[in-house]
């Protein structure tokens, strides 16, 4: 009996102990896991991974002290704390951003991206934050002047961006020629570097990266005033993720109503804030936007929807 009872004894403590190693090991493996894997349910983390691509100011750049800083990471900090959660920052290609969400290796994107007919098919994304455009840069001196003159030239851009895709469907529609310049890097810096080195003609960006790369390289560098398309920029989430999204949202609406975005710009945008005089700059984007997810619900393969042209891919 007594031997019985001493065994049940040390068998149940294996077991505590067993339980509690497993769930210190479990608490370790977490960080890691949501890195590698990212089999990790965001419910059983105290973590929430935000994924983006750090070197596109100012909305994701290292600080002085090589911490990611910017608007989207102060964004991303208040969408932590309204999930109650610690936030993690994966800094990751922009290009390889969807798939990490599609596979929960991060929970969501900050990366000044864009809405795009073609990213709706893969990840959800929150009501947008920002309004945005696609700008070319080109050397000071240099006799572009025009979207048209791009034709023939090479073009440097960011992997994966809308200004990629854009690029390369302007070449292959306009110029009748399957001839592709577009020559793509990893890091804006890269970008702009092939510009300066007179081995690329131009580079075309987000406005404010641009007027960015342009002030660091004083006189250097021009941004012409042409269109090449709006667009507005939001959390993406993974497909169905509601529960998230609808936190991301709630930030979102809170900071636009509470004064929180006006100080953002006003810190992060000073030209723009003016320009703005208090009114967000993504008024009457959402519209567009919601008409866009329609369009792709109703048909995944619409391609040439008004709504698509409001927001260019
Ligand atoms: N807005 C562009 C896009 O969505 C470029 C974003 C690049 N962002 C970055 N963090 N590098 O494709």
């Amino acid at each position: 009996m007594k031997a019985t009872k001493i065994l049940a004894l040390i068998l149940a403590l294996a077991l505590a102990v067993c339980a509690f190693a497993a769930c210190g090991d479990k608490a370790n493996d977490e960080d890691v896991n949501t890195n590698a894997q990212g089999e990790q349910a965001p419910e059983e983390s105290d973590t929430i991974v935000m994924g983006t691509q750090i070197g596109f100011p100012p909305f994701e750049v290292f600080d002085d002290n090589a911490q990611p800083a910017g608007f989207d990471i102060d964004l991303s900090n208040m969408i932590a704390d309204a999930a109650g959660k610690k936030l993690q920052i994966e800094n990751m290609d922009f290009g390889g951003l969807i798939a990490a969400i599609q596979s929960g290796k991060i929970d969501f994107s900050a990366a000044g991206m864009s809405v795009t007919e073609e990213r709706l098919q893969s990840v959800d994304f929150s009501k947008p934050y920002y309004s945005s455009r696609q700008v070319i840069v080109v050397p000071a001196d240099s006799t572009i002047a025009s979207k048209e003159d791009l034709l023939g030239k090479k073009v440097a851009v960011q992997e994966g961006t809308t200004g990629d895709s854009m690029v390369r469907e302007f070449k292959e529609t306009d110029n009748g020629e399957p001839k592709d310049n577009t020559v793509s890097f990893k890091l804006n810096a890269d970008v702009a570097m092939e510009v300066l080195n007179g081995r690329a003609d131009a580079f075309v960006l987000d406005e404010e990266p641009s007027k960015a790369i342009v002030a660091q390289n004083e006189g250097k560098l021009k941004i012409l005033d042409v269109e090449f398309g709006t667009e507005e920029y939001a959390i993406a989430v993974k497909k169905g993720n509601t529960e998230l999204l609808d936190i991301i949202n709630g930030v979102i609406d809170q900071m636009m109503s509470d004064g929180t975005y006006d100080a953002m710009i006003a810190e992060y945008f000073p030209d723009r804030a003016v320009e703005a005089e208090g009114e967000a700059p993504v008024d009457g984007a959402e519209g567009a936007i919601d008409q866009l997810a329609e369009d792709v619900d109703a048909n995944a393969d619409a391609a040439d929807t008004a709504a698509a042209d409001a927001v260019a891919e």
